[in-house]
């Protein structure tokens, strides 16, 4: 048995046996369990981990959130100092080749100061190498950062956090929870009394699945009234539906497979969709304007993604230049990432429409 799977089994015992102290565990506090354990084995991304994100694929990816982030801070004014913060930053790369990118705006590296929301030890020390050069501070909360104007960027961290479920009953909505079952199997049950804590859809069937994030509505709320307090813009692509909208989307991907949630915790990537709907409707709530959500390849494409990759790929040898362009496509075509991903700005209301997003400042 290697390290990790002798210590996942350990967490395994761990969860089980605070089942049989305290009773089963809601959804998201299994989650919240198995990711924490999850992130902290260290490099779980790319070909040979178990999952590749958009930075992973083609430097550009970052280069162009690079370059948002260094707009975006013209158009506040050019304050100094001003927080840039990455929140999940998984191998550190989508920071780095943003830094890169950005150096071509005069003042903006002398002005941002560099903070990375992670939680993960093993993690720090991959992007502490990554961004080695760069004077970088890590807190695993962004309460820890001091006030100040902000510019925030996170890719698929949205994702990692913790849903509830609640699932309709002839009675009533109740709330899915992990047990255990007669074999000391995980397994899922629904609590005893009716949940009436969360904004129920009207159109359910019995056995339809709803769910909620409070670990997400919370984050977002946090991040917007620090933009409307301090000034300044958030960034966040991830997947997820627009509208609120019923089902299960929890899974869980291992070596670039599906694996079911319940089994080997600890070992796979668990992930949520993003309820965009949610997400709009807490950042409103303390006077923060937003802007999406845009389809990734849609908002790529507007920042001139095809033109670098372009640039990228000229008087490169062809297998390279094939590489690097099937890279952009990946991230940009409908039926790859494009449309799957979407990208949304939280930004102060005083600052005009970001880069990439139409005039409208709402659904595209
Ligand atoms: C799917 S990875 C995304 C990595 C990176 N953004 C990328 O695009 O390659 C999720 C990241 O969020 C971090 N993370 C997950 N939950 C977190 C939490 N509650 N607080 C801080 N970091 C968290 C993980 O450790 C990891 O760095």
């Amino acid at each position: 048995m290697t390290s990790v799977n002798s210590a996942a089994h350990i967490l395994d015992k761990q969860l089980k046996n605070r089942i049989r102290r305290y009773g089963p565990m809601t959804i998201a506090e299994y989650m919240n369990a198995a990711a924490e354990f999850y992130y902290s084995q260290g490099d779980v991304f790319g070909v040979g981990g178990d999952f590749t994100t958009a930075p992973e694929i083609s430097q550009a990816f970052g280069e162009m959130i690079g370059l948002w982030s260094a707009v975006t801070w013209q158009a506040m004014g050019m304050p100094k100092p001003c927080q840039l913060v990455e929140c999940g930053p998984g191998r550190g790369t989508l920071m780095s080749d943003a830094l890169r990118a950005a150096r071509q705006v005069p003042g903006f590296l002398e002005s941002v100061e560099i903070y990375l929301i992670e939680r993960s030890n093993a993690l720090k020390t991959i992007q502490g190498e990554t961004l080695k050069g760069h004077k970088t501070v890590w807190h695993s909360s962004i309460s820890d950062c001091p006030d100040g104007p902000i510019i925030l960027i996170a890719n698929e961290f949205l994702d990692a956090l913790p849903v509830r479920q609640f699932e309709k009953t002839k009675d009533g909505w109740r709330e899915r929870q992990v047990n255990i079952d007669k074999t000391e199997q995980f397994c899922f049950t629904l609590r005893t009394t009716l949940s009436e804590d969360f904004n129920a859809p009207i159109n359910a069937n019995i056995g339809d699945i709803f769910e909620v994030s409070p670990a997400v509505t919370e984050f977002i709320g946090m991040v917007s009234a620090r933009i409307v307090r301090h000034g300044g813009a958030a960034l966040f692509i991830d997947y997820g539906h627009k509208a609120s909208a019923l089902g299960d989307t929890v899974q869980a991907v291992k070596g670039h497979k599906f694996h079911h949630i319940l089994d080997s915790v600890g070992t796979a990537d668990i992930t949520a969709h993003i309820d965009f709907e949610a997400v709009i409707r807490a950042a409103r709530s303390v006077g923060a304007n937003i802007f999406g959500p845009i389809e990734q390849g849609i908002w790529l494409k507007r920042l001139g993604i095809s033109v670098r990759g372009a640039l990228l790929a000229k008087d490169q040898a062809p297998s390279v230049a094939t590489e690097l362009e099937s890279g952009i496509r990946r991230l940009i075509e409908p039926n790859a990432m494009g449309a799957l991903f979407k990208v949304v700005a939280i930004v102060h209301p005083g600052l005009p429409s970001p880069e990439g997003f139409s005039q409208s400042g709402s659904y595209e």
